[in-house]
């Protein structure tokens, strides 16, 4: 009964594989590290080094371990980066997760929980943004995850295998066991990039647009503790076992925040009032994007932990303390 978790030495990847040891399961990490980081990795699962698109290595894991259900994680992720390379956006996230589909169906790999994200429906026209809005993705990011659900959603409809979609919204914070957290240095994530600005890592945080329509005119978000992200990935599984249907799931909290109030919760926080500049909107960024979170509450019977901005600040910065002391 073993779980691949694809991209379990990344920021995400990491905190779930941790949850799902302590809970005993038994767990393989498929990761190339391009952007994750072997001591990431929870000592009680197995590390593989690899690529999700070398089909005869995942054919292998999977019969090996004997794997049941994989969470898939791996991917590229920065939206201004898919947008300067999109070919390299398509190659590792829609033709590396088209290959690790191949794999998984062949093999009879029964649940599947995939690593989807907000992005896929662009600029929403409402307050919040429901499952069955159109997506219309601004970035290459976004477009490769929507392709990716197009042919989960294809193959497990031809198939015994049985998934869900959880669309991430900004994912943020930390454990708050500090085993794992948000290590890449040059990492573009807002609370990142302040925590860091904070410590001194960065001698300034720039703010990415000033004129949108918002009511402070910068971007708002839904942000999401890493916790609570975890535990959908948990309750998903546990759906998913439990015989439920396919399903796609929006995962924030559903509410919002502008970039300067995260900057001021970081400030508050820290304690520290780090330089902040102003510049141009940045490529591929929605003005506003949050959640309605009604049918993860409904479905999987979520219910987050540390829906507090605070809290996900405290956290994160935490982190990057502990990151500052080892000069990582
Ligand atoms: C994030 C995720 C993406 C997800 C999306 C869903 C990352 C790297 N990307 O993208 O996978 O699909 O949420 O909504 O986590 N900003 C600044 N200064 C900075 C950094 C960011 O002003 O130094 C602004 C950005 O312009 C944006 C907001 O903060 O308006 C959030 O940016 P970021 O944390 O990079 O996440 P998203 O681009 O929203």
């Amino acid at each position: 009964m073993t779980i691949l978790v694809t991209g379990g030495a990344g920021y995400i990847g990491s905190h779930i594989v941790y949850e799902l040891v302590d809970r005993g399961e038994s767990v393989v990490v498929l990761d190339n590290l391009a952007t994750g980081f072997r001591d990431a990795v929870a000592p009680a699962a197995r590390l593989v080094v690899g690529d999700i698109g070398d089909m005869a290595l995942v054919a292998k894991l999977l019969a090996e371990h004997q794997v049941q259900a994989i969470v898939h994680l791996a991917a590229s992720s920065v939206v201004p980066e898919s947008v300067a390379n999109p070919l390299g956006y398509y190659s590792n996230n829609a033709a590396g997760s088209l290959a690790l589909l191949k794999a998984a169906v062949q093999h009879g790999v029964k649940q599947f929980v995939f690593s989807s994200t907000a992005a896929v429906y662009g600029n929403p026209e409402t307050a919040l943004v429901k499952e069955d809005t159109v997506p219309r993705p601004m970035s290459p990011y976004g477009a490769s995850k929507l392709m990716t659900e197009m042919m989960l959603k294809d193959a497990a409809s031809a198939s015994s295998l049985t998934y869900v979609v959880l669309r991430y919204f900004n994912v943020a914070g930390a454990d708050p066991k500090l085993r794992t957290g948000q290590s890449t240095r040059a990492a573009t994530h807002l609370i990142k990039a302040a925590v860091q600005a904070a410590l001194g890592a960065r001698d300034r945080l720039a703010i990415f647009g000033s004129d949108y329509p918002t009511p402070d005119g910068t971007c708002v978000r839904d942000y999401i503790h890493i916790s609570d992200l975890v535990g959908a990935h948990v309750g998903a599984l546990g759906y998913l076992r439990g015989g439920g249907a396919n399903v796609l799931m929006n995962c924030g909290y559903g509410h919002g925040y502008s970039v300067r109030e995260v900057v001021d919760a970081v400030k508050r926080v820290s304690g520290v009032d780090f330089a902040v500049e102003m510049q141009p909107r940045r490529a591929g960024d929605p003005a506003q994007i949050v959640a309605d979170v009604q049918a993860i509450r409904r479905i999987l019977s979520w219910t987050p932990a540390y829906d507090d901005l605070e809290t996900i600040v405290r956290h994160a910065l935490a982190w990057e303390r502990k990151l500052v002391a080892r000069k990582l």
